[in-house]
């Protein structure tokens, strides 16, 4: 079966997305292109936390907001037996990730438009490992409860849930941090995170909550930071995605921060001035949870090799 044929319908986006960003953008995607590899990088590989067991057992893979589809890309060429799907909500990453897949031959991975704040387009159990890396930037509290019984809907038993999240920028650039400081207290006060206080994201402590909620088990809690300082491996990156993401961000603050444009403007320019210093010491600390749906068949031997399981 190709991966593609898991989706009973097309789904095309309904409601305006609430993407912090324009996600049409096209210094958007290339945003996204090189913060694929910050990320996956700084996580260890395409699938640190998952046992050889656990990787060996997964064939059919769903990335949920897969942006220009570096992660599914790279996952469906390094792992020639797995049917990989991504969808987004953005077409012009979708036409990206789908000349990316033609070009480089990739026969066993698709994407679509799709909207991952309405039921998605799936069959039950049509997925064995469902990723969703760094969509905070669109969900709310109630999306995340929503998006988490759709994939419970779309694993079968033994099925794994992946969800990897930023939990807080910490610099000691001032200019950069306030302007984190209004990205995340706008986001609280559209009830667009977790948080209590409006001072981080305040999505991934909540993830594992969430998972047990949902009823998955074996709940792993595994810990990343992106150290973008001066001197470092990602500084470089770090910098320059900074820099595209708080100019792209820069309507959304002024719609929804205390923030007047000239106020934007100033700190904007402060931050790329003070993120140049060799002081410069820039870290975002994140967290992946991955959770696994019970086995009702046979407790300990998931339909999916979940080494999670076999430790209850
Ligand atoms: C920060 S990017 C993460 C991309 C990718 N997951 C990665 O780790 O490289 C967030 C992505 O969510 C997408 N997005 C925004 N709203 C969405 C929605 N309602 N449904 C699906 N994807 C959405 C954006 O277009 C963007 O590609």
């Amino acid at each position: 079966m190709a991966a593609s044929d898991a989706a009973v319908s097309s789904s095309r986006p309904s409601a305006p997305s609430l993407y912090t960003i324009d996600a049409e953008s096209a210094a958007e995607t290339s945003r996204l292109i090189v913060q694929d590899q910050l990320l996956t990088q700084a996580m260890g590989g395409l699938l640190a936390e998952l046992t050889a067991e656990e990787v060996r057992s997964v064939r059919r893979v769903l990335d949920i907001g897969c942006g220009p589809g570096g992660w599914a890309l790279a996952l469906a060429a390094a792992y020639p037996s797995m049917e990989v799907v991504g969808f987004d909500i953005s077409e012009t990453m979708i036409r990206y990730a789908t000349a990316q897949a033609r070009v480089h031959g990739l026969t066993n991975v698709s994407f679509m438009v799709m909207d991952a704040r309405q039921p998605l387009a799936f069959q039950d159990a049509s997925f064995d490992l469902i990723n969703a890396r760094w969509i905070f930037a669109f969900m709310d509290q109630e999306s995340w409860r929503s998006l988490i019984a759709e994939c419970w809907r779309l694993l079968p038993p033994g099925g794994l849930l992946r969800l990897s999240e930023p939990e807080i920028t910490v610099t000691n650039s001032p200019a950069f941090q306030t302007l984190m400081g209004h990205f995340y207290a706008a986001l609280a006060r559209l009830k667009r995170t977790f948080s209590v206080d409006g001072r981080s994201c305040g999505v991934p402590s909540l993830l594992g909550k969430l998972l047990q909620d949902a009823g998955f088990v074996s709940i792993r809690k595994i810990p990343y930071v992106i150290d973008g300082s001066y001197g470092t491996e990602m500084y470089a990156i770090s910098v320059k995605d900074a820099e595209v993401a708080l100019a792209l961000t820069k309507p959304f603050l002024l719609r929804f921060a205390s923030l007047s444009e000239a106020e934007f403007d100033a700190l904007y320019e402060r931050m790329l001035i003070e993120m140049l210093s060799e002081e410069h010491v820039g870290l975002c600390y994140a967290l992946t949870v991955c959770g696994c749906k019970p086995n009702g068949r046979q407790a300990g031997q998931p339909a999916v090799s979940c080494d999670c399981q076999r430790g209850q």
